[in-house]
């Protein structure tokens, strides 16, 4: 799909998000992984309507918001005003995205890596611009350990992408493993479909 279509399908999806900001089941897991494991600089990229800001300490963090979506910018703006985070906003492609290393004690993603064509990229982007001793957070879902939803995850992919603007077939956590990025620590519900993820940078690469 033409970016500038994904990007229209993301706008027009804007009240969908809405509407879901709260979703108790995801608001739980955003809570585990967000809450008291974040402070100081902190990047969150395809940020949305803002569903994490919830979860944010206010006091300790300024947060990089970024997406390429306006309308899910305006939108996350209004939710950093409500729970009046300290926060900045960049309209732009993830994968355009220019930091210096070491630019942010702390890089949020959260079902975002779903939607960029080149995942393994952006983990090493974020393996650049995370400090040393910082931390990558990650909520995203993909493909099951049940290896019938797997397999019917596969077969309706492009259906999926087409309807949604993002694939529901990526092995997360192969793809974490395949980038520089270390696993800490990882949680997997739905059969493994959400991964939650606690990661660090590898500063060798
Ligand atoms: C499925 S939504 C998730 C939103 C939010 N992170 C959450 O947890 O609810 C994916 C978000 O990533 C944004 N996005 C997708 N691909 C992107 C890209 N290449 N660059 C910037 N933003 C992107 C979309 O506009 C959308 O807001």
């Amino acid at each position: 799909m033409k970016k500038e279509k994904l990007v229209k399908k993301y706008d027009n999806h804007v009240n969908m998000y809405e509407k879901h900001r709260c979703n108790p089941t995801l608001a739980q897991w955003r809570k585990q992984l967000i809450e008291n494991n974040v402070q100081g600089k902190v990047l969150e990229v395809g940020v949305g309507v803002g569903a994490n800001f919830p979860h944010y300490d206010q006091e300790n963090v300024h947060i990089t918001a970024v997406d390429f979506s306006s309308e899910m910018l305006k939108s996350a703006k209004q939710t950093a005003e409500h729970y009046q985070l300290n926060a900045n906003f960049i309209q732009e492609d993830v994968e355009k995205l220019h930091f210096e290393r070491d630019s942010f004690e702390c890089i949020v993603s959260t079902l975002s890596l779903c939607s960029y064509p080149n995942p393994i990229d952006v983990l090493n982007h974020f393996n650049d611009w995370c400090k040393e001793g910082g931390t990558i957070l990650l909520m995203e879902h993909g493909l099951s350990s049940n290896s019938f939803l797997s397999v019917t995850q596969k077969v309706i992919d492009p259906v999926f992408r087409r309807i949604s603007g993002c694939h529901c077939d990526r092995d997360i956590l192969k793809l974490i493993e395949m980038s520089n990025l270390q696993i800490n620590k990882v949680e997997g519900y739905w059969l493994d479909i959400i991964s939650l993820v606690w990661a660090k940078p590898n500063k060798v690469n």
